[in-house]
């Protein structure tokens, strides 16, 4: 095991039926950063977190956490904890229950489910039922059972999807403290932006295949001239991997005399 990668990917293919979903992909993921995972609709990303999980089950290749496949992990929830789907808990709980429930099958005490609701905000509503609660607090509760057995790898599947602008701080300094303590997170997201203030390094996937992976500056150098944002980097990597392309030309122009839609002018 290499010391300096939390989580290795080896030759990773990940088929479904006749669908390949990952194509034999190979990248690691270093200790002590965040590493942003990009790629367009489709491209792979959250089947490669999944099997990383070890919730799906890898055609070919493999996936070493600390050096071990998840199966071979002791106490898998101390190793990484993940948030891959927001809605996946019973509606009809609690957070506070879901977290309980969540908490004793992996031995931890009733203390720590106190102190991963007060982590995320979630303390004042915490006995409502889940189904109550907004997309945003959902998406908070799967954070909250992510961080409860204490990881040392934290793996997030768009987490600021549906979160305020608190929240979406809220996640990307949680996971600059992550990963400042030594632990390692790896984080998918759409929002070029956010992921710009946020990561160390990037993996980016295009139809099941790794198209780049560097620091964030090296990134951000593959789009041009040097002053790039990752944006301009991520639409030059992936413009041939995208399932759609942009052509607006199918769009009727409005003529002078349909003004109805017309803004008011500023003034
Ligand atoms: N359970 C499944 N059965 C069949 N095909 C699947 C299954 N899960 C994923 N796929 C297919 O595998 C490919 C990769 O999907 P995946 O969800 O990993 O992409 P993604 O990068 O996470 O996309 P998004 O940005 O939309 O979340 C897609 O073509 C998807 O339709
Ligand atoms: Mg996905």
């Amino acid at each position: 095991m290499s010391m300096d990668y939390s989580i290795e990917v080896k030759n990773l293919t990940k088929k479904f039926g006749d669908k390949l979903a990952v194509d034999n992909i190979s990248f690691n993921v270093p200790k002590g950063k965040v590493t942003g995972f990009l790629g367009p609709n489709g491209a792979g990303k959250t089947t490669t977190m999944r099997c990383m999980l070890g919730l799906d089950n890898a055609t070919s290749g493999e996936i070493l956490l600390n050096g071990k496949k998840y199966i071979n992990l002791q106490n898998p929830m101390h190793v990484v904890g993940a948030m891959i789907d927001a809605t996946a808990f019973h509606k009809s709980r609690s957070a506070y229950n879901h977290l309980k429930f969540i908490a004793d099958s992996i031995g931890e005490p009733k203390s720590r489910v106190d102190e991963v609701l007060e982590m995320t905000g979630l303390t004042s509503v915490a006995k409502k039922n889940a189904g109550k609660y907004s997309l945003g607090m959902g998406q908070r509760i799967g954070i909250a059972a992510a961080l409860l057995g204490k990881p040392e790898i934290l793996i997030l599947d768009e987490p600021v999807n549906g979160l305020d602008p608190e929240g979406v701080k809220w996640v990307r300094d949680l996971c600059k403290g992550f990963a400042k303590s030594g632990r390692t997170v790896f984080i998918s997201s759409h929002l070029m932006s956010e992921m710009e203030q946020t990561v160390d390094g990037l993996v980016i996937l295009g139809r099941g295949k790794v198209l780049a992976t560097g620091s964030l500056d090296d990134i951000k150098r593959l789009g041009g001239d040097g002053n790039e944002s990752l944006e301009d980097a991520y639409m030059k990597l992936t413009e041939s991997s995208v399932e759609y392309k942009t052509d607006f030309s199918a769009i009727p122009s409005l003529d002078s005399t349909s003004d109805s839609l017309a803004l008011p002018k500023l003034q």
